[in-house]
């Protein structure tokens, strides 16, 4: 259908991440505090009410859905609705997934339709991997990767979020090991959501430029010509189909090109990750009477609140209070 959704600075909105869970089996410190307190079941939307603001977002010409968490895996019946949402006809449907859960789940997710995985991945050795997730195991995240290659998807992308003294010296293997496995890599600058005292984000921050000086002592990188769409920037590398992305909100702002909302799993619409405007889907969906009518034109409307750019900043002040959890990256 045609695309009614389009922003104050003539913005196209095609592409929705939907939260379904702000629960992790892992606890990244980059993304939440050891100690979290997740939300109580009747302020999260039912399966059934995110299908159908995914279906009302179909109906206004989203192109492109993305399920995100939390880890989406840790929803209950999750496969219900990709299954659901498999049905609607998208361009691209994909999850961003921490991997824990892939070495079974990687075949019937494929064969519920979904087209694309991007699966976290920030170190390859066992005891830096338990450091950076606190609660992660290594070798259930690599049989999952292999699990998800072997199920057939459209395209498989590990996410690694880059910190000094943490991961940054392991950039080199994990580039080879995307290269081994065949699929794509994406070095990220760590993003200011939340505050989680025991970990230092303005000492860690490793610069998207920092990380393709460290790669290019190993391959040439060469900018691929084709347009990702979104925030990532990427190279290519001799004798290999493995493209490396960069994802650099500190250096390199995208912003003007933006085509994506959130929408977190308490139905807020957020419309910018790195801004708080939002607005309230759930009491629309929870309304009396609820109409497809009322919540297809609130998701119109919210478009105006679109702000024009995020302002993280490179020292590590917190701005947003929200956790990435909360967020859905
Ligand atoms: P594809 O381009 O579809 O592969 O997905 P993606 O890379 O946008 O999504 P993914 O969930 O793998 O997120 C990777 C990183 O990009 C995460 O750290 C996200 O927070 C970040 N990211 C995604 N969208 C945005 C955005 O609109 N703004 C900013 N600043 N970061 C984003
Ligand atoms: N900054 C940047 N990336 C983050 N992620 C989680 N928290 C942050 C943060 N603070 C990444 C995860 C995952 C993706 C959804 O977002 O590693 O790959
Ligand atoms: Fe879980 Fe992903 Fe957050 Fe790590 S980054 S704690 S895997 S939601």
């Amino acid at each position: 259908s045609q695309n009614k959704l389009t922003d104050r600075f003539g913005r196209t909105v095609n592409y929705v991440r939907l939260s379904v869970t702000d629960r992790c089996d892992f606890r990244c410190v980059y993304c939440m505090a050891e100690d979290m307190t997740f939300l109580p079941r009747q302020q999260v939307l039912t399966l059934e009410e995110i299908a159908r603001v995914a279906r009302s977002f179909v109906d206004l010409g989203t192109e492109k859905i993305r399920l995100t968490g939390g880890e989406p895996m840790v929803r209950k019946d999750i496969l219900e609705l990709v299954k659901e949402i498999g049905t609607y006809g998208l361009r691209d449907f994909a999850m961003t997934t921490n991997g824990s859960q892939l070495a079974t789940m990687a075949e019937p997710l494929r064969k519920a339709g979904m087209h694309r995985l991007n699966i976290s991945l920030d170190s390859l050795d066992p005891e830096k991997f338990r450091n950076i997730t606190r609660t992660g195991k290594l070798s259930q995240v690599l049989d999952g990767i292999d699990a998800a290659r072997e199920a057939g998807f459209r395209g498989i992308k590990i996410n690694t979020v880059v910190m000094k003294g943490r991961n940054d010296e392991e950039v080199p293997e994990l580039v080879e090991f995307a290269r081994k496995k065949q699929v794509d890599i994406t070095f990220i600058e760590e993003m200011p959501l939340g505050e989680i005292s025991e970990h230092d984000r303005g000492l860690a921050l490793c610069t998207s430029e920092e990380v393709r000086d460290i790669i290019r002592k190993h391959h040439e990188l060469v900018p691929a010509t084709e347009d990702s769409g979104g925030p990532a920037r990427y190279y290519r590398m001799e004798d290999s189909e493995t493209r490396v992305g960069f994802i650099s909100p500190h250096s390199h702002n995208f912003c003007s090109t933006c085509n994506r909302v959130r929408v977190t799993v308490e139905g807020r619409l957020l419309l910018c990750l790195g801004n708080e405007h939002s607005v309230d889907l759930r009491r629309v969906l929870r309304g009396n009477p609820v109409t497809d009518d009322k919540l297809r034109e609130t998701i119109i409307n919210a478009m105006d609140l679109k702000p024009e750019r995020h302002h993280f900043s490179a020292n590590g002040d917190v701005q947003i209070l929200r956790f990435m959890n909360m967020t859905g990256g």
